[in-house]
């Protein structure tokens, strides 16, 4: 059967470092070093400079996986950006990736899944490459959370920093290696724990809204929490168990970095110990859908990934929405 490769990966991190202490004396938030630390395992996260658009950071996070998978712009079939933070509603960041890197006859569209929007793109460009559908796909994860932050709510700020990360895929010409599979997951009925309210058809922009702070994002943490353990631990069996391997095969874990402690938790249950889980969280803090891409990309340029190591990724983000996938490298 066709599998799909990852051939090159690419980041892009804001300039300005904003550290928990900051939070508390630049930006008057009710909080400390010691409880963000501890609760989250977040130090530091970027902050995208005025006037810089998601694109703008996807588009640079692309042009160095590109540069890494030595494929011209001009070359991709299609451009997938998982997003909820687009340059305007629409259209899609993609289209505006697609003109900032040159990418004429690339097909451009966003998906929408939160935090897991860069394994949903994933899985997305692997089903076009094994169907013959295209041969060679960016994939984007590029996310400018602090612009959707209420910076009055301690509860949700503190959490998120702005990235992109990027893939390209093409055909796997190796025999047993590639994205051996992808599986996602949605439940609906959570929708309430995780989301931004107001500025949609059911609610749009009004003076109440705006008085409510309903245009930001809005998130029952404890819920949040509870549901990601559950489920990361019970996709990342799924990936594994369908290709006939145990957690303990696992070679590297690039997981969406939520938060340490959520991590932590998936991998005791999962019985894989914390070393093989490639970790920023401390340095970038939760950069949504940016965050597996991201995390990929540093470790690939750290030369950790090995030809036939087992890459087991996983992500999860409002919706809620989840997913994990199996890469032989
Ligand atoms: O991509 C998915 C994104 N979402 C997540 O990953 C979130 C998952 N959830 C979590 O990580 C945790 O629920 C949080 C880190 C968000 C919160 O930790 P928690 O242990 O669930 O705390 P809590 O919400 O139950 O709040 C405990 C206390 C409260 O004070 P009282 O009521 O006990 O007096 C909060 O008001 O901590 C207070 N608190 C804070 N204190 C200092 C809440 N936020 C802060 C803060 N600094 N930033």
């Amino acid at each position: 059967m066709q599998r799909s490769r990852i051939v090159g990966t690419g980041t892009y991190l804001p300039e300005k470092v904003v550290t928990n202490d900051d939070m508390v004396k630049l930006y008057g938030i009710e909080t400390s070093d010691a409880w963000i630390r501890e609760r989250t395992g977040i130090g530091k996260r970027r902050l995208a400079a005025p006037g810089e658009a998601t694109s703008d950071m996807a588009a640079a996070a692309s042009r160095k996986a590109l540069e890494m998978a030595g494929i011209k712009p001009e070359d991709l079939d299609m451009i997938v950006c998982g997003t909820v933070t687009p340059d305007m509603p629409f259209p899609a960041a993609a289209v505006f990736v697609q003109a900032k890197i040159g990418a004429t006859k690339a097909a451009c569209f966003d998906v929408s899944a939160a935090c897991a929007g860069s394994l949903y793109a994933l899985a997305i460009a692997d089903s076009f490459i094994k169907s013959g559908g295209a041969r060679s796909v960016l994939v984007i994860g590029a996310e400018l959370l602090t612009r959707i932050m209420d910076w009055r709510d301690r509860n949700t700020c503190i959490l998120f920093g702005d990235a992109a990360g990027a893939m390209v895929l093409v055909a796997e010409t190796r025999e047993g290696h590639g994205l051996l599979s992808t599986h996602l997951h949605t439940d609906g009925t959570q929708a309430h724990i995780l989301n931004i309210p107001g500025g949609g058809s059911a609610k749009p922009f009004s003076p109440e809204v705006y008085e409510k702070r309903e245009q930001y994002v809005k998130m029952n943490g404890r819920e949040v929490y509870k549901t990601a353990v559950r489920v990361l631990e019970a996709c990342s069996r799924e990936a594994l168990d369908r290709n006939g391997y145990k957690p303990n095969d696992v070679t590297h874990v690039i997981a969406h970095q939520a938060n340490l402690r959520i991590l932590e938790a998936v991998l005791k249950r999962l019985e894989i110990p914390l070393e093989k889980c490639h970790l920023n969280i401390e340095e970038v803090g939760n950069t949504s859908s940016a965050s597996v891409p991201l995390t990929l990309d540093q470790a690939n340029r750290q030369g950790a990934l090995k030809p036939g190591d087992l890459v087991l990724m996983m992500a999860i983000g409002g919706g809620m929405a989840w997913g994990s996938a199996l890469v032989k490298w």
